[in-house]
């Protein structure tokens, strides 16, 4: 019994370190609305990190182009009026700007967020970009309930102040679920191409099955 408990114990506590790990500071972490289906929610999401992340973040494992065929968005209206930062649409969303220069400016510099829901997982980005308040003793003036002393600015506080507070929380699930289609571009392809093998494999148990049924015939 007390070597059970000894394992338990042994399991148990690196498990709840990564529970920590995943948890959102001061506050419950919020379910994001990730559907990566939703194609109008997915082009919002990337007008806005366009628009308001990639000028400090990049996000150099998606090329524009591959962007543009997913989410179904015209490739000439990618290079009009997506493309700031390069001028080919086979190239990968990568801010030219110096890290080493941008930690000055910080104090830390933005990391590259391709895969940053991966890392930390939609409802924390989600929780955090709903979690920042203003804070007199930061450098930005605001500080975040997830992510404590960040060195981040409230990047969308006017959207935030046009939209009211619902439409934000709208506008910043577009965002997450937008990143989360970064994160893992080929997703929704893999998962339609499951149901195909297993549909695939549905069909094909029948003539296997009657075959099986034939050459068993004359044993029996
Ligand atoms: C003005 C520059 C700037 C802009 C614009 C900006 N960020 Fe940041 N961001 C930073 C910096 C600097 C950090 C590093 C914070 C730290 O480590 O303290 C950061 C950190 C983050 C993190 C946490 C990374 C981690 O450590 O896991 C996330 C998530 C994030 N940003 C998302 C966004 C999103 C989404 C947008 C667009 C809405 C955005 N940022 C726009 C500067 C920026």
């Amino acid at each position: 019994m007390k070597k059970f408990f000894l394992l338990f114990a042994l399991f148990l506590s690196p498990m709840m370190a990564m529970a920590n790990v995943g948890g959102c500071g001061e506050v419950h972490c919020e379910s994001a609305p990730v559907d990566l289906h939703n194609k109008e929610s997915l082009q919002n999401g990337a007008k806005v990190f366009i628009s308001y992340c990639l000028g400090c973040h990049s996000a150099k494992y998606l090329r524009y182009e591959r962007m543009a065929q997913d989410l179904e968005i015209d490739p000439k209206l990618v290079s009009e009026y997506m493309m700031f930062t390069t001028d080919k649409i086979g190239d990968p969303m990568d801010t030219k700007v110096d890290k080493k220069e941008q930690a000055k400016w910080f104090g830390n510099a933005p990391p590259d967020l391709s895969l940053e829901t991966r890392l930390r997982s939609p409802d924390w980005v989600y929780t955090y970009l709903l979690n920042f308040y203003p804070d007199d003793k930061r450098p930005w003036g605001v500080n975040n309930r997830v992510f404590k002393d960040v060195a981040m600015p409230h990047v969308l506080t006017n959207m935030e102040q046009e939209l009211g507070p619902e439409g934000y929380e709208e506008a910043v699930g577009d965002l997450v679920n937008f990143m989360t289609y970064m994160s893992e571009p080929s997703r929704t392809e893999r998962e339609s191409l499951g149901w195909w093998v297993l549909a695939f494999l549905a069909i094909l148990f029948v003539p296997v099955y009657l075959l099986n049924k034939e050459y068993w015939k004359d044993v029996k």
